[in-house]
Order: structure tokens, then C-alpha cells, then sequence
């Protein structure tokens, strides 16, 4: 993907990014062929740039497929969460098929979809916080080197993470603040109620059983359920652990306030070593970048730009291309060259 002024748009290029309008209203819709009059429409609708494929990629076709996939999935989740509340092992098997379709197309795509800030753009229902879990630890799972049938059972222990959470009362789960011991610990149970779901359904792996069991546990010992530290834990829930938390991070800070995903990004990092194991953050810190391609940010220096290219193993650093003079002209600015300036926020 790259960004375009209008002014310098060519017909059949192909629109990446839905364009909106100050209003929020869609002017053009991703996935657009550029037309001469949608030139024209553009430039009377005063937008000054758009995000465009690049030409050697199809990956508006791929992410398209991605979403599709994702959307799939999440409409079939709380059948295939029922069908293995009841233990009816054909059918559950069955409904875990369509998350190795999932991942079948993560291994094709690679890099393509490691953008953090991608992760964010949802509530924090259970489904779809346990879908991008799923997703990122199947991205993290890439990078431990997991061949293709470890990958798919760590992306179905991750997206089954929560499941003991249908046995919890809902309203307990909704309230998340102001709960009293008891209520707290009932919740905190939803580790115990998975472990035992998915023993009694047939067919699930004990390593998959592991992932959801120890997801809340912690290296340093001062998790839950059993307070298991270490090398005691499971990879599994070493990874889930990690992407179970910053998933959630994220989809509350949406609520809250402007989402800054380093802000999400840093909590994992600093609880390296405590709540996670160094290794997996790690590889987190090598698997993911903060900002995507085209994010438009702002810098300490107070300057405004685009994220134009990544720099590999540095996340957080991305090489930003600045714009000056009312659009006049633009340079290139790698942040790791200048580690004095940062980006500071996130102009949406
Ligand atoms: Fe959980």
C-alpha cells in the first residue's frame, strides 16, 4: 500500500483504504478501480491523498479474503462453543475446521497482516477477542518456527482460551469492575471451567487443554489458577497469554479514549519476565509492528507524516514520510536514524 496526492492519481489504480469524508462518510470504497470522474469526485471533495495498492501487490484481494474468513468464522463460534459445551465431538470437530482455514491462509500470507494497530478496531465481545487472539498467536506461532499442524492446534487453544467463560454468570463477566472477592474469584474460575469443558468433549488435545488451563497463569508464579511458574507452564499458554492481553488492552483503550496501540504495545513489553515469558516477547517484539503502513502520525519534532516502510525488528520505528507546506513537497525520515524524535500520536 502507498499514499497518493489526488492531484497525482492514476486512472485504474486501486483504492486501498475506504476514503471518507470529514464527516466520516465513505466517499470512495476500498477496493475502487480509479476512474476519471472519481478523480474529479475527489477533488471536489477537497481529499488531498488516498491509500493505494501497490502495483506488484494483490493484497486488497487478500485482505478482503481475510476479513471474510475472520467474519465467517466469528458467525460460526458460538455453535461451535456449544457444540463443545455438549461434548459432541463430530460436530466440534467439525467447527474447528473453518479455524484451520483461518490458518491456512495466515501461513499463506506471511507478513501480510503483522500490523498491531489492525488488531484493535473492535469491542471487546468474547468471540472477536478470541478470534484476534487466535490470529496473533498464530502469527507469533510463524515466528517460533511451529509447523503447520502445531500452528493449527495453538490457533484453536487460543480461539477456545475463554470458553469456561459460558459457565460464568454474564452479568459477572459484563461488570468487570466493583466485584466483591467472591464475584472476582468466580470469574477468575473461567481457567477451571475451560479445563474441564474441554476434557469432557472428545478429541481435544491435552496440549490444547494445557493453553486454555494456564493462560492466566504467570512466569514469575503469581498467576491463577494453580500459581504455576516457569517452565511449568505450557507454550501454549505462554502465547496466548501475551496475545490475550494485548487484544484486551486494546479493545478497552478503544472505549476509552484515542487508542494508542504503543501504549498496549509497551505493557507487554514491561511485563516481560513477569507476567510473560522473555522468550515469547521476543518474538512478539520481532513478529509485530506498531504502526501499519499509511498510518498517519504525528512526531516530537511536531512534524506530520505517513508510515512508509518499516524497519525490521524495531517495531516501533517505523520510516515516515513527512509532509510539509501545505502538501507542497515531502522527504523521507527513518526513526531509527533520528532516535530522538518519536511518534507521538496517531491522527485517525
Ligand atoms: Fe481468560
Amino acid at each position: 500500500m502507498r499514499i497518493v496526492f489526488v492531484k497525482n492519481l492514476n486512472v485504474d489504480e486501486v483504492i486501498k483504504k475506504n476514503v471518507l469524508n470529514g464527516d466520516g462518510k465513505i466517499l470512495l470504497k476500498a477496493g475502487t478501480k480509479i476512474t476519471r470522474e472519481h478523480i474529479n469526485y475527489l477533488k471536489s471533495s477537497m481529499i488531498v491523498f488516498v491509500y493505494v495498492e501497490d502495483e506488484m501487490l494483490s493484497d486488497v484481494r487478500i485482505d478482503f479474503e481475510m476479513e471474510i474468513l475472520k467474519e465467517d468464522v466469528l458467525n460460526k463460534m458460538p455453535r461451535m462453543f456449544d457444540e463443545i459445551v455438549s461434548g459432541n465431538y463430530v460436530e466440534s470437530t467439525e467447527a474447528l475446521k473453518n479455524v484451520e482455514t483461518l490458518v491456512d491462509h495466515i501461513i499463506e500470507e506471511g507478513e501480510v497482516n503483522t500490523n498491531l494497530f489492525e488488531v484493535k478496531a473492535y469491542d471487546d465481545y468474547t468471540y472477536i477477542h478470541s478470534l484476534d487472539t487466535s490470529i496473533m498467536a498464530s502469527f507469533l506461532g510463524i515466528s517460533l518456527g511451529y509447523d503447520e499442524n502445531r500452528l493449527k492446534e495453538l490457533s484453536k487453544a487460543a480461539i477456545l482460551h475463554d470458553i469456561g467463560k459460558i459457565k460464568v454468570d454474564n452479568e459477572l463477566i459484563n461488570k468487570s469492575s466493583d466485584l466483591t472477592n467472591e464475584e472476582f474469584s468466580e470469574v477468575r474460575r473461567h481457567a477451571i471451567y475451560g479445563l474441564e469443558i474441554l476434557k469432557s468433549a472428545k478429541g481435544i488435545s491435552e496440549e490444547i487443554i494445557k493453553g486454555v488451563a494456564e493462560h492466566h497463569e504467570r512466569v514469575d508464579g503469581k498467576g491463577y489458577p494453580l500459581g504455576l511458574s516457569g517452565e511449568q507452564i505450557s507454550q501454549f499458554a505462554k502465547i496466548i497469554s501475551v496475545c490475550d492481553v494485548f487484544t484486551a488492552v486494546s479493545a478497552n483503550r478503544c472505549y476509552r479514549d484515542r487508542f494508542d496501540p504503543k501504549e498496549a504495545y509497551e505493557l507487554i513489553l514491561s511485563g516481560s519476565g513477569t507476567m510473560f515469558d522473555p522468550v515469547i516477547v521476543n518474538k512478539f517484539r520481532e513478529t509485530f509492528y506498531v504502526y501499519p503502513l499509511g498510518c498517519h502520525v504525528k512526531l516530537s519534532n511536531n512534524k506530520e507524516g505517513y508510515v512508509v516502510k518499516q524497519n525490521k525488528k524495531f517495531p516501533d520505528r517505523p520510516i515516515i514520510r513527512i509532509i510539509e507546506g501545505d502538501n507542497q513537497f515531502f522527504y523521507e525520515f527513518d526513526l531509527l536514524q533520528n532516535t530522538n524524535v518519536v511518534i507521538e500520536e496517531i491522527i485517525m
